[in-house]
């Protein structure tokens, strides 16, 4: 089993270049399901989940061919098939297949993708929007089956302004016959990046990024050429964790727009961020300030980025209160933190944290992609060693991280089993 083992105490100095957005590449993986020629698609990052998606779309027939960050997909003869549970349960974002094949076939059939360390996450919204555009959908024996003769372009509100939902219903929409108004839908920079992406298809998408989308159906989409956006959470880890050392890092490949909210409450803290067009340049002279966070849909805090602020706050000069509102149950970090030192109360979705001077090494467990990212800041920090376990979460959604924060100074290895690896 493979861990991580840091010695912490290193400032971190230096610049680092962030990778291609592992929430914009998924589902426009997906939306290459609704090509009937070839997409090729840059600046991928190779991740655990980028792994998964691959085999999803071989699976269903497509050619996938990927030489370093370059994606290459030809879905000219894909099926329709029956993806059982081992596929789904792999990696959640599978199940925005469905949205491009129920567009292109009219059938798409996909085990349930399941629950997930963070809380339930519910697939009822994808599934009302599918219905108002005239798909029946049953959820049976942990599958749901999704038909349609056509999907009818139609008006959608979204209870709740879902990722997920939003990109499934865009992909729906895109072959259906005439215009779907999707209203009340995220507005994420990735949702922006989708609808760039089915745009260079030939598709017609516009208002992503705003509330309200207009997706007018067309017959066919076809060939196209992109280049993913950087990764904001990637890039969101990377300043807390030069904030935190006290360090001064350039951190290069950014929209720093998409990271603004981070940069609002690190400004609060006390911490420097310089912008420039494609760079922040983080940097701390003393221990942060005490804040507060509630994450929201963006542009409010990004849920993705609340353990690794935990941390910050863990170490602030003072008390702090993070209310989590988008998921049940993103609280396993704390936990594992307080086995570091961090004094962190918790009370249904609401944390106190009450910064303390210095954290101590120990042994953690990574229990989820993210809280995995805010251990490896927790032991940058830290006195002594700190061990990681579980780090395949961590493959998931960060590429070369060690290696990454090596070259900033940082001493951390990967072993497998006591061995370096
Ligand atoms: C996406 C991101 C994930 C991020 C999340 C919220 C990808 C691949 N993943 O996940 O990193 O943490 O957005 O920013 O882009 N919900 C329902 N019914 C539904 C759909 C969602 O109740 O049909 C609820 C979920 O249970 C959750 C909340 O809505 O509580 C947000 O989920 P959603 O925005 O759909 O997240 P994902 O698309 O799964």
């Amino acid at each position: 089993m493979e861990k991580l083992i840091i010695v912490g105490g290193s400032k971190l100095e230096g610049q680092i270049t962030v990778s291609g957005s592992k929430n914009a590449i998924l589902p426009i993986m997906a939306a290459t399901l609704l090509c009937e020629g070839e997409a090729v698609i840059h600046e991928v990052p190779r991740l655990k989940d980028v792994m998964v998606m691959i085999q999803v779309l071989r699976f269903l027939g497509a050619k996938v061919k990927l030489e370093g960050s370059n994606l290459v997909i030809n879905s000219a003869s894909i099926q329709p098939q029956k993806i059982n549970e081992v596929l789904m349960r792999k990696l959640r974002a599978s199940n925005l297949v469905i949205g491009s094949l129920l567009a292109r076939f009219g059938e798409a059939q996909v085990a349930y993708p399941g629950g997930c360390a963070i809380g339930s996450r519910p697939m009822d919204l994808h599934i009302k929007g599918f219905q108002k555009m005239g798909a029946v959908v049953s959820e049976k024996y942990g599958y749901i089956e999704a038909k349609a003769d056509k999907l009818v372009g139609t008006d959608i509100h979204l209870d709740f302004p879902s990722v997920g939902a939003t990109e499934n219903l865009m992909m729906a929409a895109a072959l259906s016959s005439g215009t779907t108004i999707l209203r009340n839908v995220a507005r994420e920079p990735e949702i922006v990046d989708l609808q760039n992406f089915l745009n260079l298809m030939g598709g017609k998408v516009a208002g992503a990024g705003l509330d309200m989308i207009r997706i007018t159906g067309v017959p066919s989409l076809s060939s196209a050429e992109h280049e993913v956006i950087p990764d904001r959470i990637e890039t969101g880890t990377h300043m807390i964790a030069a904030a935190v050392s006290n360090g001064r890092v350039k951190i290069n490949n950014v929209i720093p727009e998409h990271v603004g909210p981070i940069t609002a409450k690190l400004r609060e803290a006390g911490i420097v961020v310089n912008e420039g067009s494609d760079y922040v340049e983080v940097f701390a002279k003393q221990r942060p300030g005490p804040i507060d966070i509630k994450t929201l849909p963006y542009p409010g805090f990004p849920t993705d980025m609340q353990a690794q602020m935990m941390v910050l706050m863990a170490v602030a000069n003072g008390t702090g209160i993070v209310s989590e509102s988008i998921f049940e149950n993103r609280y396993k970090h704390v936990d594992e933190l307080r086995r570091l030192g961090a004094k962190i109360k918790l009370e249904g979705k609401v944390s106190v944290v009450n910064g303390v001077p210095r954290l101590n090494g120990a042994l953690v467990e990574a229990t989820d992609l993210r809280a995995g990212a805010a251990l490896i800041i927790a032991g940058l920090i830290a006195d002594d060693i700190t061990v990681i376990e579980q780090v395949h979460y961590l493959d998931r959604g960060y590429e070369n991280i060690e290696q990454k924060y090596s070259q900033l100074g940082a001493r951390i290895v990967r072993v497998n089993n006591g061995v370096h690896s």
